[in-house]
C-alpha cells in the first residue's frame, strides 16, 4: 500500500475543511458508500439526513478515522488522510470531537470524571490544578457548573447532552461530529440542543457535522444538508432548497418527515 503523501489538488480551497473525493466503502462485496463527493466547509453546520441503513454511521466512522475508505480520497485540512499510518492517524483523530447519541456517558463516573476522561488519556502532562480548571471552566461555560459531583443518572436529558459536549470539547477539536443529537428528546429539549449546537460552533469556532433523523432540527441548524440514500448522496443544498427544489427524492423525503418547511428557518448566526 502506497504511503507517499498526495499533494492537494488545485480545486481544494482553504475553506474546504473536510473533503470526500470519490469515497467508496465496501464490506466484502457490498458497496455501502458509493463514490461520495462532499465538501464540508469550515465553520459551517452540515447535516447528513437519510433513512435507516443509508450509510450514515459508516460515513461518520470514516470521518473520525475509525475506519478507512475502500477507494477515493479523504482530505482533512488539506491533508490526505486516506492512507495514513496509525501514529499520524491518531494526530488527525484529535481534530475531531464526537458527541454520541444519548451522550454515552460512563454511568459509573461522576460528571467531573466523565469530562476529565479525555484529558487523563491524552493530556498526561497537565497538573491536577490545570485539569481541574479546564473541566470546571468548560462545565461553567456550558451552563452546568455545580454538577461536578453528580452521577449521570441524576441529570436531565439536556444536562446529559451538555456533559457529553463538554467532554467532546476537552481536547479542543476543530470539528464536532454529532450522532443523532436530538433523538429521544422532547421537542423543547431538542430546540435547546439545536441552540447549543450552534452556540458551540460560534463560541469554539468549530465545523459541525451532524447525522440526524430529525428534519425540524435540520432546518434549524444546517447551512447545508445532504440526503444519503442507499450509500449515495442524492441531493444537497440548504434544507429549503431540498424541500422546494427540483429533486423529487429530497422533496419526498422531507414531506414524509411531516415537518412544515415554510414554518422553519435556520437559527440566526450570532
Ligand atoms: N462492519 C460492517 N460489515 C458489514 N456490513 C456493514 C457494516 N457496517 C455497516 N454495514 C451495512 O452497511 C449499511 C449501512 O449501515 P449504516 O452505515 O449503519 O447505516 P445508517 O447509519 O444510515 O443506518 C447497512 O446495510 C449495514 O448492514
Ligand atoms: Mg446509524
Amino acid at each position: 500500500m502506497g504511503k507517499e503523501p498526495t499533494s492537494p489538488p488545485p480545486w481544494l480551497k482553504p475553506d474546504d475543511h473536510i473533503v470526500l473525493d470519490g469515497v467508496t466503502k465496501s464490506f466484502g462485496n457490498t458497496e455501502v458508500l458509493k463514490r461520495l463527493d462532499i465538501r464540508f466547509k469550515r465553520h459551517e453546520t452540515a447535516v447528513i439526513i437519510g433513512g435507516s441503513g443509508a450509510g450514515k454511521t459508516t460515513l461518520l466512522r470514516l470521518l473520525i478515522g475509525l475506519d478507512t475508505p475502500t477507494s477515493g480520497h479523504l482530505w482533512v485540512d488539506g491533508e490526505d488522510i486516506t492512507r495514513l499510518g496509525e501514529v499520524a492517524m491518531n494526530r488527525v483523530r484529535q481534530k475531531f470531537g464526537m458527541v454520541f447519541q444519548y451522550a454515552a456517558l460512563l454511568d459509573s463516573l461522576n460528571v467531573f470524571e466523565n469530562v476529565a476522561f479525555p484529558l487523563r488519556e491524552h493530556r498526561k502532562q497537565l497538573t491536577r490544578r490545570q485539569l481541574d480548571d479546564r473541566v470546571r471552566g468548560m462545565l461553567a461555560t456550558l451552563g452546568i457548573a455545580g454538577k461536578e459531583e453528580h452521577m449521570p443518572s441524576e441529570l436531565s436529558g439536556g444536562q446529559r447532552k451538555r456533559v457529553g459536549l463538554a467532554r467532546a470539547l476537552m481536547l479542543e477539536p476543530e470539528v464536532l461530529v454529532y450522532d443523532e443529537p436530538t433523538s429521544g428528546l422532547d421537542p423543547e429539549t431538542s430546540r435547546m440542543v439545536d441552540d447549543l449546537i450552534e452556540e458551540t460552533r460560534e463560541r469554539f469556532n468549530v465545523t459541525n457535522v451532524v447525522i440526524s433523523h430529525d428534519m425540524a432540527s435540520c432546518f434549524r441548524i444546517a447551512h447545508r444538508a445532504y440526503l444519503l440514500l442507499e450509500g449515495r448522496v442524492v441531493a444537497e443544498g440548504t434544507p429549503h432548497e431540498l424541500a422546494f427544489g427540483e429533486n423529487a427524492s429530497a422533496r419526498e423525503f422531507i414531506a414524509k418527515s411531516g415537518v412544515a418547511p415554510e414554518r422553519l428557518r435556520r437559527l440566526v448566526d450570532a
